[in-house]
């Protein structure tokens, strides 16, 4: 079975191109998750490091008891994801038995050990449950592979919104790669193959296509996303991602924006990337942390004028922001992204 008919098997309700919603932290809840599965996609709850996980779980199970989608020993038909270095092992299990989604994603472990713990336990209380991992490199992804044998390995490139490895490489030469090194590593060491997804700077049709020219099976959209009616968003946030352009140039990776807000929990490794606003360009112009830090809680206060080239709140997005271009709701993004590919790879194929 290849990668794409093992996903058609786990998730029966999908269509292709296979099009995943990133688990985007206090975002990416419950209504957004169920809408992107509806339409033919992949939703997943971003469950993140929040111990409040088990209401998103509670709405979404609402949202898809009057008409159920197809799914493999009646799984909830979303994925949830982790950010394993601070979501709480203990209760998270209990809750992935409870209520036994599709997937469970995770990333940034603080080590292999962590991350074999998480596997097996989650295995073990929902051996249905899929899981995937999201990782950045390709050592990283040879260590993932070996030790936990994921159902999905998402591979995410540099232009990827919101925390991922401050040294990294685009989809283009990252997912060939680790698709390379992962089958070798498959083949000699008689490992379960893992189906590849890439993620970062993908958000329309020939970005998809070029991810599947490359071998992932599927793709992660998480910027494009946030222009989406069902994400938990702020309008000042969700106007900036639509606004901004040149993403290259537009939005950098850096620490500063988890240094403001205290978001500080992650490992040296990681930083996130985000719209470039104040509070980046007074950093790196020196503004001390401890005003700078003030001026973002000042800032909090103004709302959805906070957000902005002149604002300090934080806007995390990928390089892919200078084609979201429209809000729409999440089933239009996934139905047109999906149109746009198949007329992208017909084009192609007609060559
Ligand atoms: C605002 C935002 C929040 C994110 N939060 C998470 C998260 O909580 N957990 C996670 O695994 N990935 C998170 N990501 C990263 C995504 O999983 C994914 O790698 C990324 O969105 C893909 O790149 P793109 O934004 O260019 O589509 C986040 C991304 C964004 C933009």
């Amino acid at each position: 079975m290849n990668g794409i008919q093992k996903l058609k098997t786990a998730y029966p309700w999908i269509q292709t191109p296979v099009i995943v919603g990133a688990p985007m932290r206090l975002i990416s809840l419950a209504d957004l998750a169920v809408q992107i599965s509806r339409a033919g996609g992949i939703g997943f709850i971003g469950g993140g490091t929040e111990p409040d996980l088990e209401e998103h779980l509670i709405r979404a199970k609402s949202l898809l008891a009057d008409s159920p989608l197809p799914s493999r020993s009646n799984t909830l038909p979303i994925g949830v994801g982790f950010i394993n270095w601070g979501a709480p092992l203990s209760s998270s299990i209990p809750i992935i038995k409870k209520y036994r989604p599709a997937a469970a994603w995770f990333f940034a472990p603080r080590s292999i050990a962590s991350l074999i713990e998480w596997t097996m336990d989650t295995r073990a209380a929902s051996p249905e449950t899929e899981i995937w991992v999201q990782v950045g490199s390709v050592s990283e992804a040879l260590s993932v592979v070996r030790d936990v044998q994921p159902n999905v390995l998402v591979v995410q490139g540099s232009d990827a919104g919101g925390h991922g490895l401050a040294q990294g490489a685009g989809v283009i030469s990252l997912v060939p790669e680790v698709s390379d090194a992962v089958a070798a590593l498959v083949a000699k060491e008689g490992k379960n193959a893992p189906i590849i997804i890439a993620a970062g700077g993908i958000v329309e049709g020939r970005g998809v296509a070029a991810a599947l020219v490359l071998g992932a099976s599927g793709v992660v959209m998480g910027t494009r996303f946030l222009a989406s009616k069902e994400a938990k968003i702020a309008k000042g946030y969700q106007d900036e991602v639509v606004r901004a352009k040149d993403g290259g140039q537009t939005t950098v990776r850096t620490k500063v924006y988890d240094n403001l807000r205290g978001t500080t929990g992650w490992a040296d490794t990681y930083n996130g990337r985000g719209i470039i606003n104040k509070s980046y360009t007074d950093a790196v112009a020196g503004l001390n942390e401890d005003e700078n830090k003030k001026l973002y809680n000042e800032e909090v206060s103004k709302g959805d004028a906070g957000w902005g080239v002149d604002g300090r709140l934080t806007t995390y997005a990928g390089t892919g922001v200078g084609l979201v271009t429209d809000v729409m709701s999440a089933a239009e993004i996934v139905t047109e992204v999906r149109e746009r590919t198949r007329h992208v790879l017909e084009r192609l194929n007609g060559q």
